[in-house]
C-alpha cells in the first residue's frame, strides 16, 4: 500500500494524472492536495472522486504549517507536483502570486517530504512537473534539450525555473530522491479557458473576437494532455533519481495556422459555411516578452522509458473541440463570475 499526494489535482493537468493513477493503481491511496483557485475545479474529478482510493484535501502549499502537518499525519510515500500558477498573461499583471505559490509552495512541499523521510528515501520519489518554458525562446531551429541552459523570459517561467533549481538543490544537498520533467504546450479537455485553444473554441462558439498577439508567428509544441500523464506515469514509477526528462509532441505549430485550424473545424461542427469565423481574427498587441519558438527533444525520454506520444494530433485536436462544445455547463461554470473580471481587465471587454 503506497499513500502518493499529487499537488494541483483539481487543474487541467492534474485531473488527468489523477485520473490515471486513481484508476490504474487501486492498491496505492491518492491524496490530491489543491487549494482550488480560479484554474482549480472538482468537477474535473467527478467520475473518480467516489473511489475509495481517491481523498481529496482543500489546502494551499504556500502554508507551511499546514504542509508539515499533512505530510506528518498522512507520512506519503510519493510526491507528484503539479500545482502551481500556470498562466504567462497572469504573470506578468501579478508576478508575487507566481513567486509564492510556483516557488514559496514547492520548497516548503520539499522540505516537509525531507523532514517525514529523514534520509531514509527507500521506496520514496519526489517529483516535480515543469514547463519548457524555463528555456527560454528558440529561433527558427534547434530544440530544447535536458541540457539546454535555462533562460526564462516571464515571471512565470522564471518562477518554474526557480522551484526546478530547489528540486536539483534538495536532490544534491540532502540527497531528496526527486525528478523533474519539463513538458510543452498541453492540449485537451478541462484546460481553463484563458489559454489559446479553450479560449478560441469559446470565443468562435460565442462569435466574439479571437485575440492573436502580434503577427501569430509565434510557435508552440502541441501535446494531448493524456500523453502528458502517460509520461509522468512513466516517469514517477521507471525515471532515473536525480535526472530531468524533457516532454513533447513533436508537434510544432505557428499559433495562427492553430487558430485557422481550429476555425475550419469549429466551423465544420457548428454548420457553418466554411472560413466563417476567420472573420474573428483581431491582432492585438503582443505579449511583452513573448518567445518566438518552443520545441523539444524528447529523445532521452523515448531511448530510456520508451515513451512516445499516443495520440495523432489531428485526433486529439478533434477530440478537445468535441468535448468543450459537449461540456457546456462545464464551460459555463468555469467562465462566470471571477473568470469575467479577469476577462474585461484583460482584453477590455
Ligand atoms: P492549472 O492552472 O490548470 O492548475 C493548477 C492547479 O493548482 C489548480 O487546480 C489550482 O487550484 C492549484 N493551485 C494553485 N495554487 C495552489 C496553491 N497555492 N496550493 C495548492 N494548490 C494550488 O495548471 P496546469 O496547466 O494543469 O499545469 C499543471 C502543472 O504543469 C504546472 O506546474 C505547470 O507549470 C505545468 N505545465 C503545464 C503545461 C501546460 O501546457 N498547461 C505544460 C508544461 C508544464
Ligand atoms: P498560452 O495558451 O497562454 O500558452 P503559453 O503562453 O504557455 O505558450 O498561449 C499559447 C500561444 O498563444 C502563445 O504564443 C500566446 C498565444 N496567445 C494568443 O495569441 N492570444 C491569446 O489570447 C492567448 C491566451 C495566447
Amino acid at each position: 500500500m503506497k499513500k502518493i499526494l499529487i499537488t494541483g489535482g483539481a487543474g487541467f493537468i492534474g485531473s488527468h494524472v489523477v485520473r490515471l493513477f486513481v484508476n490504474k493503481y487501486p492498491d496505492y491511496q491518492v491524496y490530491n492536495l489543491d487549494k482550488l483557485t480560479y484554474a482549480g475545479n472538482l468537477e474535473n474529478l467527478s467520475d473518480v472522486d467516489k473511489m475509495p482510493n481517491y481523498h481529496f484535501v482543500k489546502g494551499d502549499i504556500v502554508d507551511a504549517s499546514f504542509i508539515n502537518q499533512l505530510f506528518e499525519k498522512e507520512q506519503f510515500d510519493g510526491v507528484v507536483h503539479l500545482a502551481a500558477e500556470s498562466h504567462v498573461d497572469r504573470s506578468i499583471t501579478n508576478p508575487m502570486e507566481f513567486i509564492f505559490t510556483n516557488v514559496v509552495g514547492t520548497v516548503n512541499l520539499l522540505n516537509a517530504a525531507k523532514a517525514i523521510w529523514k534520509d531514509n528515501y527507500e521506496g520514496k520519489r519526489f517529483y516535480h512537473i515543469s514547463t519548457d518554458e524555463v528555456y527560454g525562446a528558440l529561433g527558427e531551429t534547434g530544440s530544447f534539450k535536458e541540457t539546454t541552459p535555462y533562460s526564462p523570459h516571464s515571471p512565470y517561467s522564471a518562477a518554474k525555473a526557480s522551484s526546478d533549481h530547489f528540486v536539483r538543490a534538495y536532490h544534491d544537498t540532502y540527497g531528496l530522491p526527486t525528478v523533474i520533467s519539463n513538458c510543452s504546450n498541453n492540449y485537451g479537455p478541462n484546460q481553463f479557458p484563458e489559454k489559446l485553444i479553450p479560449l478560441f473554441i469559446n470565443n468562435i462558439k460565442h462569435n466574439k473576437s479571437l485575440p492573436v498577439y502580434g503577427k501569430g508567428i509565434n510557435v508552440r509544441d502541441w501535446l494531448y494532455v493524456v500523453d502528458h500523464a502517460r509520461a509522468i506515469d512513466l516517469i514517477f514509477h521507471q525515471g532515473r533519481t536525480g535526472e530531468t526528462y524533457n516532454i513533447g509532441g513533436n508537434n510544432e505549430w505557428r499559433n495562427i495556422d492553430l487558430i485557422k485550424k481550429l476555425i475550419e473545424i469549429m466551423d465544420r461542427k457548428l454548420g457553418r459555411p466554411a472560413g466563417t469565423s476567420l472573420a474573428l481574427i483581431t491582432y492585438v498587441t503582443d505579449r511583452a516578452g513573448h518567445d518566438l519558438r518552443y520545441a523539444i527533444d524528447a529523445s532521452k525520454l523515448r531511448s530510456e522509458l520508451g515513451w512516445e506520444p499516443s495520440i495523432k494530433f489531428d485526433e486529439g485536436f478533434e477530440a478537445t473541440v468535441e468535448w468543450y462544445l459537449a461540456n457546456e455547463a462545464w464551460l459555463n461554470n468555469v467562465t462566470s463570475g471571477s473568470y469575467q473580471d479577469y476577462y474585461k481587465k484583460m482584453y477590455g471587454e
